[in-house]
Formats: structure tokens, sequence, C-alpha cells
């Protein structure tokens, strides 16, 4: 018999707002994980546990499951006391988890831990064991859990104590901190969130450098031995890290693609693209995504051939996120100031060096995503970056992709792109120069190489992977 799946993750698959009228409308999801993940989970016996995140979903959560209206994904909301998800979600996982992650911090200032930072960790710590309670709850049919992500770190561990032999599969979609840079966490938490992690049967992670640094992080920690093949034993269990890079499913895309909001977007792109090549990036707002250093490399670039003044356009698509932070509202605020003084400074009358559209409008990137002659993804880190994925799948001018050795994505598609250290602007200008000046010839080939990469994962194998490795580390009972 086939096991019941269980998801868990803070962002659900579907959200729901009370109209003027009181009335529920829902929407998709947003971000990495909902995408990567939608399309995987559409058997009748899913459930997704996700955090009501609005008033919308606390309603639905009254009434028990809600349905995603896309198929007949089951949705069960965990609703938290709003102080402390603002606790668990911006300030600990956001503010603390999401830095360390991606070693955002300039550290000779921040962080400094005190009793705030206590109080928010306990806010996680009740969070998960929330999630924890939920899923033990859902346990018809010896379901296979699959928990996705920092902000369920410490799920693992705290379901395992509620139910022993469940069948765990623990997925971060970011980066994992370096061993020295998660030293920086107060030592409680970092061992609380290893340990939290190393509950799980199979622990997944998107690039090989990730599973490496959480092995390097568990070595010699009290009640680990790290075995060969990313094996270890924990508390007379095995368990096993790994990577699963996950993938994006061409078809939804392609339709996107196709509807007619895109068309008319492309059709707008197209007029305001004249005979200009097209540099695009597409990122949510957010600090590791190293918008500022990307327009730096874009004005060197400028500075240096000022003869691609007015042949080039760069369309930055930024969609809004978690502007709770200060963090994330004052690094938009710098981006769009600093383009804002390029176009001061080198644009002209009739042409206006970079373009900024701060919104969130999926169809609007697709649309663009089948026009750019050149796509730049350069994180600081990324645990994968679906934008790499997702743009070569539905361009059609045989686009360059210019991709940070830092992104999981580098591991996949490297070969086919142009790499750039993120922090080096001089290497990203010459990135830049390089993909709008590449032969046709090599353009189609890398173009070729990377669609083809992209399609050879799909989601249901990426799934598949996790639960091939499940099998293995925890076989079903019978
Ligand atoms: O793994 C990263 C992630 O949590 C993804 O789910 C998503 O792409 C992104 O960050 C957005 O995060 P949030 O749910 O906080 O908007």
């Amino acid at each position: 018999m086939e096991s019941t799946v269980v998801v868990a993750s803070n962002r659900g698959p579907v959200s729901f707002e009370l109209d003027e009228r009181g009335e529920l409308t829902s929407q998709r999801g947003s971000g990495g994980l909902v995408t990567a993940l939608s399309g995987v989970f559409f058997r009748d016996d899913a459930v997704w546990v996700a955090a009501a995140m609005t008033d919308g979903d606390r309603e639905v959560a009254l009434e028990g499951r809600g349905m995603s209206p896309d198929s007949s994904q089951r949705v069960r909301f965990v609703t938290l006391p709003p102080e402390q998800y603002d606790g668990y979600y911006n300030r600990f996982a956001n503010q603390i988890l999401w830095f360390v992650h991606h070693h955002l911090w300039d550290i000779a200032r921040t962080p400094s831990f005190d009793d705030q930072t206590e109080q928010v960790w306990q806010a996680y710590m009740d969070a998960n064991r929330a999630f924890a309670t939920a899923l033990a709850g859902e346990a018809d049919g010896d379901p296979v859990y699959l928990i996705q992500d920092y902000h369920l770190s410490l799920v693992p561990r705290m379901l395992r104590e509620l139910r022993p032999d469940a069948r765990i599969v623990h997925f971060t979609h970011t980066p994992f901190a370096d061993r020295t840079y998660l030293r920086i966490l107060p030592v409680h938490m970092r061992e609380a969130i290893l340990r939290g992690m190393a509950g799980a049967d199979v622990i997944g992670f998107q690039a090989k450098p990730w599973v490496e640094n959480f092995l390097l992080s568990v070595r010699g920690m009290e009640g680990f031995r790290v075995l060969r093949g990313g094996r270890l034993a924990v508390g007379g269990r095995v368990a096993e890290a790994r990577s699963f890079p996950v993938a994006v499913n061409a078809h939804p895309l392609r339709e996107t693609a196709a509807t007619t909001e895109a068309r008319e977007a492309q059709h707008e792109l197209k007029a305001w693209r004249g005979d200009a090549s097209l540099l695009l990036r597409v990122d949510r707002l957010e600090p590791s995504k190293n918008i500022l250093r990307g327009f730096l490399a874009y004005e060197l670039f400028l500075r240096r051939r000022p003869d691609w003044r007015g042949r080039v356009r760069f369309l930055a698509l930024l969609n809004p996120s978690r502007e709770a932070l200060d963090e994330y509202r004052s690094y938009g605020e710098d981006c769009l100031a600093e383009a804002s003084r390029i176009n001061a400074e080198l644009g002209s009358d009739d042409w206006v060096p970079i373009a900024v559209r701060v919104q969130e409008d999926y169809g609007f990137a697709v649309a663009a995503y089948g026009l750019y002659d050149a796509l730049i993804v350069n994180p600081v880190y990324d645990g994968m970056n679906l934008v790499a994925m997702e743009g070569p799948l539905v361009n059609r001018r045989h686009g360059v992709l210019i991709l940070s050795r830092n992104a999981g994505a580098w591991s996949r598609l490297g070969r086919h792109a142009i790499g750039v250290n993120p922090f080096d602007i001089r290497e990203s200008a010459e990135a830049i120069e390089a993909a709008l000046e590449m032969s046709e010839q090599d353009r189609t080939r890398r173009s070729r190489g990377l669609s083809r990469s992209v399609q050879a994962h799909t989601p249901p194998t990426w799934l598949a992977a996790q639960l091939d490795a499940l099998d293995l580390v925890r076989p079903p009972s019978s």
C-alpha cells in the first residue's frame, strides 16, 4: 500500500483573503517553495499543513480543512497567535536563520543576541511545536512526512518524540551556512537546530555544498557519529543527509506563457525594447539576490563600453518581499536609489539604462523570460534559484544565462552559463559584455544545453528520489 503524504511548510499552496463583502477568495501561494512543490503533491490523499498567514486563512482554519482551488489538495492551517507568528516567522526564521544561511550579516556590527532574541527563539520553538502536534494528528495510513525548510527545522525531532516510528524527510530550500558562520548563533540555538533536523530519516538539501556544511557542523557534536556516504548515527538510528536538486515543471510555465495576459505583456515589452538587446533579472526584492552589485556591474560595463549605451535595456522585475523587516525595506530603497543614480548619470532623453518594476506579476515575468538576450542571476548565495531554470525553458532568443557560482543551480547549469563570483563587479561586468556579444552559434549551443539540463529533471523525479532514499533508511512497515 502506498503511504499517505503529509507536507508541512510555513507558506501553503493556497492562501485565502476576505473580500470587502466578507467572502473568501483564494490565490496560489507565492515563492519558490510553492512553485517547486505544487504539481508534485496532487494526490487525493496528500495533506499540506501550513501556517495561517492571513485573516482568510484563519477563517478557513476555523472550518477545518481548505481545498486548493486547482487540485484536490487538502490544506490544514496551523493558527498561531499573531505575536508568536511574528517572532517565529519574521524575527527568528527570516531575520536570523535566513541571514545566517545566506551569510548576510555585516559581522563587525550585526548580529547581537540579547533577551529579545531569547523571546523570538521561544516563539520559534512554540511554532515548531504547534506544527509537530498538528502533524502527529495526521497519522492515518502510516504517512510519509515531508517537512520543508528552515522555518521548521525543529519539527522532525519534535515529531519523532510524539511518533517514534514516523517516516520523516526534512528538506531545506535555502543554502546551509558553513560551519564557522553557523557558530555565530548562540550555542543552544545552533545545537537545537542541528539536532532538530537530524530527527528526520532523510535530511535533504538543494546542492552538495549545503550537505557538506551540515555534516561538518554535526561532526563532533555529542551523540552524533558521521558515517560514510552522508549517513549519520544518532540516538540509535541512522539518518542520511543528501542533495536532491529541485526541478521545475515546464508544462504550467509554458501554459502561463501562452495566456492572453502574458502575450499582451510580451507585446508591450517588445515595443518598449525596440531594437535594443534585453538584459533581464527577476527576483524577490531581497538582500541575498545581490541586486545592487548587479546594477553596479551593469554600470561598469556601460562606462567601459559607451558604444553599448542606447543599444541595451536592463529590465529588473522585483517582487516585494518580507516588507515587515527593516533590512528588506532599506535594501529595496538602496536598490531603487542606485538604479536612479545610474539612470541620471548615464541615461539620455530617449534612453533609460535600467527599468525597475517592483511588482508581483508572475505572468509578466514569464512574458519577459521569452524575450531576454541575457538573464542575470547573481545571488550572493542561493539554495537553488528557480529563475535560472525557468528562464531557459521559455526564452525564444537563445538567451545567455549569467549565473552566480554560489547558487545551487550552478551544479546543474554551470557548464552552459557564464559564471560569476557575485562579489566581483569587474567579473560580472565582463560577463554582461560577453553575454551580449556572444556569437549566435555559441548562444544556440548554450541555450539548448540549458533547456536540456532543466528538462532532464521533473518535480515527480525530485520527490521520488527522496522517497527512495527514505525507503532505504527506514523501510515502510508492512
Ligand atoms: O526557501 C526559500 C523560501 O522560503 C521559499 O519558500 C520562497 O521562495 C521564499 O523563501 C519566499 O519566502 P516567503 O515565504 O517568506 O515569502
